[in-house]
């Protein structure tokens, strides 16, 4: 991956990062961007083949200031992201931030959505990004400070078709807020970012599989008539993690091209789950 940032090559030296979904997509931009930046970098997800390549890459990448490893971790499971602080602290020595990027979802009808479907889908997205960020604190942050950043996604009118997903990004602002106030006396903030739609390998692929036009009639209700890049949910995530935004915490902020003003791309997701009743994809 070619990795560019209008940040200061130092600024985030010798700093230590967990990354959670850090393999792919928007997960691998943030990854690599900050690594860029010289920070050393944790990435965790559930698939250690794609770790490893990652983390491969990102350390065979001459561009790249700072160190990149590996701890295989389902954020569903409370002794899996136990160890992945234990291991950072072991590798790295300390947490300096923690971006909660692990996420996933499917798209289906509401009243099509099993019980192991949508407590799925709330465990990865908001109860996972709890799991992480109490972890953290607990284990470094209450006593040292850091940045959290949470990557959400643009629910401000509900997202049909995606029932669950809205229900925990909703749980994730509020979080946001919440843990911001609680942990702002440790020097600890906690920001969110709601991404528009990021046109990513994995977004594609689940999009497509789903209905190939969905991407395609997403375009013409984007102001700025283009989907976005992973690269620039990366730039805000360093720029929320950075001295820059000292004075920011419990935000959310949005990276949406304006789509969030104007037009939806849930319209294509509403039409497909009207058009064929049943679940796109299902959950793994
Ligand atoms: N990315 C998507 N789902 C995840 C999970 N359960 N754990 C870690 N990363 C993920």
């Amino acid at each position: 991956m070619r990795v560019k940032s209008i940040f200061s090559s130092n600024l985030f030296r010798d700093r230590v990062a967990i990354v959670t979904g850090g393999a792919t997509g928007i997960g691998a931009a943030i990854a690599n961007e900050l690594c860029y930046l010289g920070c050393n970098v944790m990435i965790a997800s559930r698939n250690t083949e794609r770790l490893k390549a990652a983390a491969n890459a990102m350390n065979n990448n001459t561009e790249l200031r700072g160190e990149a490893s590996y701890v295989k971790c389902n954020i569903r499971s409370e002794s899996d992201v136990k160890s992945l602080t234990k291991t950072t602290l072991k590798r790295f020595g300390k947490i300096d931030y923690l971006v909660n990027n692990g996420g996933g979802q499917f798209i289906s009808p509401a009243e099509h959505i099993s019980v192991k479907g949508w407590n799925a889908v709330i465990e990865t997205n908001m109860t996972g990004t709890f799991y992480c960020s109490k972890q953290v604190y607990l284990d470094w942050m209450s006593k040292n400070g850091g940045a959290i950043v949470n990557i959400s996604a643009d629910n401000w009118r509900g997202i049909p078709g995606m029932a669950h997903t809205s229900a925990a990004r909703a749980g994730v602002d509020n979080l946001t807020k919440t843990l911001s106030l609680e942990w702002v006396e440790n020097n600890v903030r906690i920001n969110s970012i709601a991404s528009g739609v990021i046109d990513s390998s994995t977004s594609t692929a689940r999009a497509n599989y789903a209905d190939p036009k969905i991407f395609d009639s997403t375009i013409k209700q984007i102001p700025a008539s283009r989907l976005g890049l992973p690269e620039e949910i990366s730039s805000c995530v360093c720029f929320l993690l950075s001295p820059a935004a000292e004075y920011i915490t419990g935000e959310t902020l949005k990276v949406d091209g304006g789509g969030s003003l104007y037009g939806s791309f849930l319209d294509a997701i509403l039409k497909h789950t009207r058009r064929s009743g049943q679940p796109a994809t299902s959950p793994k």
